[in-house]
């Protein structure tokens, strides 16, 4: 994967012909995108509503294409990064995992049978990819690991106990998020994380000025999302190791600082 530069602001018009003129093959679709956005933006006034249309829109379509996998191939490999990635910062059996955006569960199916039976919860604000959900988990015949799926609308965890989860994952679902639901996110996970627990997202990283895509497509600078976590009491840090797999997006990790 070849790297973009990292102070590119997609949203400039400049952006858009330079792109147009060496993908020609790619206007029709972002037009397409375009018009649905529209048509998307002035039936859902709030973010979460949008874009829990856009995914009812790409879901219908293909439930592996609606969380960001062009074919099964990519699929699988895009769980299998998550997965060996947190396997490697010692996720154990016996923890517990709150997948926040679990999408069709790329790479939830891995966590839900590599833990305990009941250790792992899926949230997401779209219900057509929580069926696609449903189904990955018969697939996988992983039933009887009674993994937890729940519709959402916001990201407070208000109907999660306290200190209930060691590791809280999410990944390529702040890229889609406007920062009043990161910031949501924020003000609210310390509370469920367990002492010693951590959280990671991935981020659609800039060097340059913030921007979107179509209110589904956010960039942003490391240190606006660290001072955020900040604002919550929370540290932060990137995680420069995720950098070195080929993914695209960045990671930061979250903890409750020990209170002394
Ligand atoms: C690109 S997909 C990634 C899914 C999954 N994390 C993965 O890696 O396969 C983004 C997912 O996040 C969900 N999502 C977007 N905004 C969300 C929010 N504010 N709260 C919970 N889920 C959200 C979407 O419905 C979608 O399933």
């Amino acid at each position: 994967m070849t790297a973009a530069p990292l102070d590119r602001n997609r949203a400039s018009l400049l952006h858009k012909v330079r792109y147009a003129l060496r993908n020609p093959g790619k206007v029709a679709p972002y037009l397409r995108r375009s018009a649905r956005d529209l048509g998307l933006r002035l039936r859902h006034r709030d973010h979460v509503s949008y874009y829990r249309a856009v995914m009812a829109d790409d879901a219908a379509r293909d439930p592996k294409a609606a969380v960001g996998s062009r074919n099964e191939e990519r699929w699988l490999e895009l769980g299998r990064m998550q997965f060996d990635y947190l396997v490697g910062h010692g996720l154990r059996p016996e923890h517990r995992l709150l997948e926040i955006g679990c999408g069709n569960l790329r790479a939830g199916w891995r966590f839900i049978d590599h833990l305990d039976a009941g250790g792992y919860y899926g949230i997401d604000i779209s219900p057509d990819i929580l069926i696609a959900a449903k189904e990955t988990l018969s697939e996988r015949r992983l039933q009887a690991k009674l993994p937890h799926l729940t519709l959402v609308r916001d990201l407070t965890f208000d109907f999660l106990p306290e200190g209930r989860f060691d590791v809280v994952h999410a990944h390529s679902v702040f890229s889609h998020s406007p920062i009043e639901v990161i910031d949501e996110c924020l003000a609210h996970v310390g509370r469920v994380l367990a002492p010693g627990g951590f959280f990671d997202f991935t981020f659609d990283r800039t060097e340059g000025a913030e921007h979107h895509v179509l209110r589904e497509d956010f960039y942003y600078r490391t240190e606006t999302l660290v001072a955020l976590a900040e604002k919550h009491g929370l540290s932060a840090r990137f995680m420069a190791d995720w950098e070195e797999l080929p993914h695209g997006q960045s990671k930061i990790r979250v903890t409750v600082p020990e209170r002394r």
